[in-house]
């Protein structure tokens, strides 16, 4: 335990105590409602709050409480909010309505917020006001404390805020509720420094801090020791990964050299038996080194899909979104890593409505679009966020960037389709992940380059990989039949 001015940090190891002294105060819950008490974990936006979902359960469900799944009227709520785009906030305040019905009904209900908006103070002070029935807040820098926050929620009868301003180090080592057992995401670095002049991730995610290589191995070896044939590496900008420590141990009269960079870490990540597949999310192109193009085109394990924002295709405004690369520049490394690595399926962010943006800015992002030629793309229009520097810059026509907005959407739709079908007929393989969810008949699985493929088979193929003929392409996904192995 460590004293950091007036707040009290505990590490893992104090937190454990602490999930033991939860698990007797859920007893007691149970006892007074006569039946194990229930939660369900909420998660909005990324995989960065999906992998934070996970260990909020993983801690709830150690302590005692059943895991209710995606049904919210439950003993015990958390929303893990985001706030990357105002309608993500809009969400939560709609969804907090339903949840006070539920509570009138349940007394003994609690209802916890956490995640990225809470990490802003007009959040809280519109939560203090009108949203009193809320038991738990906490903020994505002290999220490792939820065990504590949870004793002290279940002791207590009013409203726990508990927001830390600052990141303080990584602690390893909680508990973790996968929500599939066969793959799983791996932080390996949290936080931003890029600092893209439209986006609030620095701001309540704080500064970049790369986790130590050896506990990421040690992670990944655990997971592919309990079964896990897939990771999804995360991080804001992983290409980046390593380059804090480099300079603490340069700072500390260390060696630096011996910090891996991402590539090194992925060559480490690939010599892990178990591990069959190996993803990554985000990179941000002004960092994709030549290094990491090598690495991938040798690499068995990892996917045939990298995720590339591209934001804009006009230099003009990459420049006022502080992105650091030019149009030429994309389309130059997109043309690296297709030449390179020709099954390598790319995709992309687009933001149509930048402040500034015109109509012939939208007409770059159309043709980087067909010039690349996505294999798919997240478009969203451009949403203000308070203290980013775009808030200030003047803001375009909303009826404007809808028009635009279609335009692009269409470009994308139109090279996706293209791209889709170019494997029809062949065979791949493909990591069975569910029954279908809306034929119960079979099976959804995804192939190396992210493309979903339904086909009939047996819920036991469920996480492994399995050879798929692609029999017939439908839009975005395939109809095929699995090749029998025997
Ligand atoms: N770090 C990742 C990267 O740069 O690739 C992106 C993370 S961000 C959570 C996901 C996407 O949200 C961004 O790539 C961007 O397209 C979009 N985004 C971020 N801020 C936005 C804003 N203010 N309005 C609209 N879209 C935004
Ligand atoms: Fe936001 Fe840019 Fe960081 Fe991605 S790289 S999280 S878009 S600031
Ligand atoms: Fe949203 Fe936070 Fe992710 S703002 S997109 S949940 S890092």
């Amino acid at each position: 335990m460590e004293n950091k001015k007036d707040i009290i940090v505990y590490d893992a190891d104090d937190q454990r105590l602490f999930i033991e002294r939860g698990k007797a105060l859920v007893a007691e819950l149970a006892k007074d409602l006569g039946r194990q008490p229930t939660c369900c974990v909420v998660t909005f936006g990324c995989q960065m709050n999906a992998r934070d979902s996970e260990k909020l359960l993983g801690v709830l469900l150690e302590m005692g409480y059943a895991d209710k799944g995606e049904d919210e009227n439950a003993d015990f709520v958390i929303f893990n909010t985001c706030t990357v785009r105002d309608n993500a906030n809009q969400r939560v305040y709609g969804r907090l309505g339903v949840l006070n019905g539920y509570k009138r009904r349940n007394p003994k209900m609690r209802i916890g917020l956490c995640g990225c908006m809470m990490q802003e103070e007009k959040v809280i002070e519109k939560l203090r006001e009108s949203y009193r029935f809320v038991d738990l807040i906490f903020g994505t820098h002290n999220l490792y404390t939820f065990p504590e926050l949870v004793c002290n929620m279940l002791e207590s009868d009013r409203m726990i805020v508990s927001i830390w301003k600052e990141e303080k180090g990584i602690v390893e080592e909680l508990p973790v509720s996968r929500k599939y057992p066969f793959k799983s995401g791996v932080n390996i670095m949290f936080g931003c420094n890029n600092f893209c002049s439209y986006c609030i991730v620095p701001y309540v995610r704080g500064r970049e801090r790369s986790r130590n290589a050896k506990d990421i191995i040690r992670e990944v070896e655990r997971l592919a020791a309990d079964g896990v044939k897939e990771v999804m590496l995360l991080g804001q900008n992983v290409n980046s990964y390593g380059n804090d420590l480099k300079k603490k141990a340069q700072e500390q009269g260390g060696i630096s050299e011996t910090v891996l960079t991402f590539p090194q870490l992925l060559q480490e990540i690939e010599k892990i038996d178990g591990i069959e597949r190996i993803r990554f999310m985000s990179s941000h192109p002004k960092d994709l080194s030549d290094e990491l193009i090598d690495v991938m085109a040798e690499s068995k394990k990892i996917c045939r899909h990298l995720h590339l924002a591209m934001q804009s295709g006009s230099t003009r405004i990459l420049k006022d979104m502080n992105r650091k690369y030019t149009k030429e520049d994309y389309l130059a490394l997109a043309k690296k890593i297709r030449d390179r690595i020709p099954d390598m399926a790319l995709t992309t962010d687009i933001i149509v409505g930048f402040p500034g943006e015109e109509l012939a800015d939208v007409e770059d992002t159309i043709d980087c679009i067909r010039k690349v030629e996505f294999d798919n793309a997240f478009t969203f229009i451009y949403s203000i966020r308070t203290g980013t520097p775009a808030a200030k810059m003047p803001q375009v026509d909303e009826t404007e960037a809808k028009k635009n907005f279609d335009m692009v959407l269409i470009a994308v739709q139109e090279t996706a389709r293209k791209r889709a079908g170019r494997y029809t007929g062949q065979v791949m393989d493909a990591l069975v992940e569910e029954v279908n969810e809306h034929d119960p008949s079979l099976l959804t699985g995804r192939l190396s380059n992210n493309t979903i493929v339904h086909f009939p088979g047996d819920v036991s193929l469920i996480g492994e990989i399995v050879p798929v003929k692609l029999v017939e392409c439908k839009g975005f996904y395939y109809i095929g039949e699995v090749i029998d192995q025997t």
